[in-house]
């Protein structure tokens, strides 16, 4: 939620902090802007609206932004509507120093209230802009922008990440982080800070992890962090093991459209090195030993949104591989609850960003209670994997696009990798599927691949669904969390109407919301294994049909009982039942994209969404 980029350098910062913030833009794009410093002064330009808004404007003042010193923002509005006044930066009434701001300052409004009382009058209705002027004050008093800073931030309560500079001190960039995130790049005769490291990949791959409550000072050629009293720390070096051209579009019209095709690599790499030639699971980098594994008598996984959905999946199949009791939650829930927790609890925190504010306090929470939590993430550097106990890595590249795709498969997968690992350690009754298993699992990137080659008639389908105004969606078992997943998509790309059930559930009281044409999207079970699942949701899709929906079928190749009550199928390879989510989810990421885009609207930047959800 909101992009932040810093620069000191050689390069000329306006051009540097752009392209940072076009990386960042997935974070949000109510409105951008930036500060230069240049010739001892401080230059503003902000707009509201996407970054082209601000781009153009700059376009009309050649020369007014040269200097090697910069900040950029890219916001998601909390405080304040999407407008000029409120887009960052945030000035102090001397026009001295100027904030960007990610996060939420919880006590804004005493400091608000302080603050006008002594005089100053506000500019903006946000939150940041308290900031600017405790800044200044502190400044006034100390003289130095990094002392300032640790003055400021021990009066704010909530989130921030912030960056400041001050008119008198070109070349050098403040920031400071609690609870959101701030990265450094390393470069050589310049530094960064920005949101995440996409901003300056093009530059450098080296970066340092800052931790909680930490302020940083780079200038062109040092990086100096100490925690909020003073203290020098050591922040943790590490370095990107993907480059830019993981970060730009390669070709495709849409982020969403390359990292729905990039998925089978994607699964690949979550999976590569992780399992043995014995079929076994390897998973020794989760810092977890196979005592703690022995002493989990219950799970719960937390995460928000598509992720929340990913542990949906892994509840069906962790408990049927371990017999270990798996509850999932929405992370926003459970950090307000009391849940019965204690040390023989595992935790699993899953989410692509590592910054989302909800699972992040309930991983708090669970460690509190001193439960041993697992993170499921795709971005090193990140929370939510540095406060839990131990991590796997999704390895799924960058995700740029809003709405998740290829991270969801990532999660689903990383899961199954933690939940066979579990039935191997404790050796428990269905150890021995394990072996199966593995091999299953590492042909599911060749399956995916497969999905993927035959998708030309689900993009037709979409775009003549396209003025359609209700979907529902139906599945049983692990086909359920698929049913929400193609729900959330279409909702979040297409604005329409979708939800999603559990086909069980119709008769008791959805079933009324069927009517002549409604499209209702039913993903069926393989007919092998668990046959009277797929029995049972093809008696619901007759239910539906008799009642006028349009039935649109996504089931497996030779599946031929569903052929007389669907209006459009959608053929999926044959799958394990408990795998089956992985390949069932893509016809509907490309479907979901399709109405999307037939309907106008922007693929990867969907309105009133930003893709890291920092705040509450
Ligand atoms: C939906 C989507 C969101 C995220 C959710 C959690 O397409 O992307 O629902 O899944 O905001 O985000 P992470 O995984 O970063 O915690």
């Amino acid at each position: 939620m909101c992009g932040i980029v810093g620069y000191v350098g050689d390069q000329p910062a306006l051009q540097v902090v752009l392209d940072g913030l076009r990386r960042l833009e997935y974070r949000g794009y109510d409105s951008a802007g930036v500060a230069i410093l240049t010739e001892g002064e401080l230059r503003l330009a902000k707009k509201a609206g996407k970054l082209t808004n601000l781009e153009k404007a700059l376009q009309d003042e050649p020369g007014r932004f040269d200097g090697g010193t910069g900040i950029g923002h890219t916001r998601w509005a909390t405080h304040g509507g999407p407008t000029d006044r409120n887009a960052h930066p945030h000035v102090s009434s001397d026009g001295r120093i100027a904030v960007i701001h990610n996060g939420i300052i919880e006590n804004f409004a005493r400091l608000r209230a302080t603050l006008e009382a002594s005089g100053i009058e506000f500019a903006s209705d946000t939150d940041t802009e308290c900031v600017a002027h405790l800044l200044a004050f502190e400044f006034a008093v100390v003289g130095d922008l990094a002392e300032a800073m640790r003055r400021t931030c021990i009066q704010l309560e909530g989130a921030f990440t912030l960056l400041a500079v001050e008119a008198g001190q070109p070349g050098r960039v403040v920031g400071a982080r609690r609870n959101s995130p701030l990265v450094v790049g390393r470069g050589k005769g310049e530094n960064f800070l920005a949101s995440d490291v996409s901003a300056f990949i093009a530059h450098t791959r080296d970066a340092i992890e800052l931790g909680q409550d930490q302020v940083v000072t780079i200038t062109a050629d040092a990086i100096e962090i100490t925690d909020f009293s003073g203290v020098p720390v050591t922040g943790r070096d590490f370095h990107v093991d993907w480059d830019l051209a993981a970060a730009e579009k390669g070709g495709y019209p849409w982020f969403m459209l390359k990292e729905i095709e990039e998925q089978p690599q994607a699964v690949a790499d979550t999976l590569r090195g992780r399992l043995g030639d014995q079929g076994e699971i390897l998973l020794d980098e989760v810092r977890l030993t196979d005592q703690d594994l022995r002493d989990v008598d219950k799970i719960f996984i937390v995460a928000c949104g598509t992720a929340y959905h990913a542990g949906l999946v892994a509840k069906y199949a962790i408990e049927h591989w371990t017999r270990i009791p798996c509850e999932v939650e929405l992370a926003s829930e459970f950090r307000y609850r009391d849940p019965v927790l204690d040390r023989s609890t595992l935790v699993v925190a899953i989410s692509q960003s590592g910054e989302t504010m909800d699972t992040l306090m309930a991983l708090r929470h669970a460690k509190d209670q001193k439960a041993r939590v697992l993170a499921i993430c795709n971005t090193n550097g990140s929370t939510i994997p540095r406060e839990s106990d131990a991590v796997l890595y999704t390895h799924g590249g960058p995700e740029i696009a809003v709405a998740s795709t290829k991270a969801f498969l990532t999660q689903v997968a990383a899961c199954f990798l933690v939940g066979l690992h579990l039935a191997q350690v404790r050796g428990v009754k269905f150890a021995d599927e394990v072996g199966a298993i593995v091999d299953q699992l590492q042909a599911m990137p060749g399956l995916i691949k497969r999905v993927l080659s035959t998708m030309d008639g689900v993009r037709e389908l979409g775009r003549s669904l396209a003025s359609q105004s209700t979907f529902i969606f139906l599945g049983r078992h692990v086909g359920y969390p698929i049913a929400l997943e193609g729900a959330l998509k279409l909702k979040e790309l297409a604005y329409v109407h979708a939800e999603g059930f559990a086909a069980g559930e119709l008769k008791h009281g959805p079933i009324a919301l069927i009517s002549e044409g409604t499209p209702v999207v039913a993903v069926v079970p393989s007919p092998a294994g668990r046959g009277f699942l797929h029995d049972k949701v093809v008696s619901n899709i007759q239910e539906v049909r008799a009642r006028g929906a349009m039935t649109i079928v996504i089931a497996e190749e030779g599946d031929e009982a569903v052929v007389p009550y669907a209006d459009h199928l959608i053929r999926v390879p044959r799958t394990p039942t408990l795998l089956a989510p992985l390949v069932t989810t893509v016809p509907l990421q490309v479907l979901a994209a399709s109405i999307a885009d037939a309907r106008g609207h922007d693929v990867d930047q969907p309105r009133n969404l930003a893709k890291s959800v920092t705040v509450e």
